[in-house]
């Protein structure tokens, strides 16, 4: 009788055989769906984008069609030193936060400028115009900066004039649930509305204080109250909303508008 190896199902090698054959098949199906996926994930960031962007307008409407709605908002691209629009980018696919870190987009803020604490910004950035009657109504610029745990980015809008908030809206995040949190509820949020950017200068004055904003106080009109337990995320919004109002942000942009009106 000849020697017949008997076939081991438990040996080492049909062991390991199995593992890598099902790894393999396994990161093939995860990889292929998160290819397939991407485009759909893409467009639902840009629908919930384009949603914040609403809602910081103030057009929201519960159970609206957001791409409908976002019809009557014109996005443009504005070279932030020149303060004037660009057509050398489309606003709809430029990704700034990409774009800064691209030698040939992107520059360098200067550390005694960084109050928002990120370092690089694009040299363009994307605005949204609200139109009403062939007029601009809002202006939502797109901002960000670091809070206590986290880049916090959002949108702020602003009134024609230039200088009067008219919303600020965060949809991304990651500070303490019940303390930095606070900046996404209202009534803190509310409080943003008809605040005052400027004085008679160019450098912001809106800021987050610590405490409440005393009644009548003279500077009130820039003032929101603190968050109670969470300054350092209270700073963090002072910092970033007063970067990109200022100098080195959207500040000869909107020079323009408070010139105008
Ligand atoms: C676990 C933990 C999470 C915290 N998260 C935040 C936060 O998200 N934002 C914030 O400003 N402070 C946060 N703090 C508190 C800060 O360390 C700091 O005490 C606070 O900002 C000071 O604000 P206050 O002067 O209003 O108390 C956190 C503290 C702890 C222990």
């Amino acid at each position: 009788m000849p020697d017949k190896k008997e076939f081991d199902r438990d040996s080492i090698s049909n062991t390991l055989i199995v593992a890598i054959g099902l790894s393999l098949v396994c990161s093939v199906i995860v990889s292929s769906a998160a290819i397939i996926l991407k485009p759909v994930q893409q467009k639902n960031e840009e629908l919930f984008r384009q949603q914040i962007i609403l809602d910081v307008a103030g057009l929201m409407e519960p159970d609206a069609d957001v791409n409908a709605l976002f019809e009557s908002i014109e996005p443009r691209m504005v070279d932030l030193e020149a303060g004037d629009y660009t057509d050398a980018h489309d606003p709809a696919t430029f990704d700034a936060l990409v774009a800064a870190g691209d030698p040939a987009l992107g520059i360098a803020i200067p550390d005694e400028l960084d109050i928002a604490g990120i370092r690089r910004r694009a040299k363009y950035a994307p605005v949204y115009l609200v139109q009403k009657d062939g007029d601009v109504e809002q202006i939502i610029l797109p901002v960000y900066g670091k809070g206590l745990w986290s880049t916090m980015l959002g949108y702020l809008a602003i009134a024609p004039d230039g200088n009067t908030v008219r919303g600020l809206r965060f949809y991304a995040h990651a500070e303490t649930p019940g303390l930095g949190d606070q900046i996404d509820k209202e009534p803190w949020r509310a409080q943003w509305v008809g605040k005052l950017v400027y004085n008679d200068g160019d450098e912001p004055q809106i800021r987050v204080i610590k405490g409440a904003v005393p009644a009548g106080g003279r500077d009130a009109e820039h003032m929101i109250d603190g968050l109670s337990g969470a300054t350092l995320t209270g700073n963090g919004v002072t910092y970033l909303v007063q970067y990109w109002t200022g100098p080195h942000g959207f500040g000869p942009y909107l020079k323009n508008f408070r010139e105008a009106s």
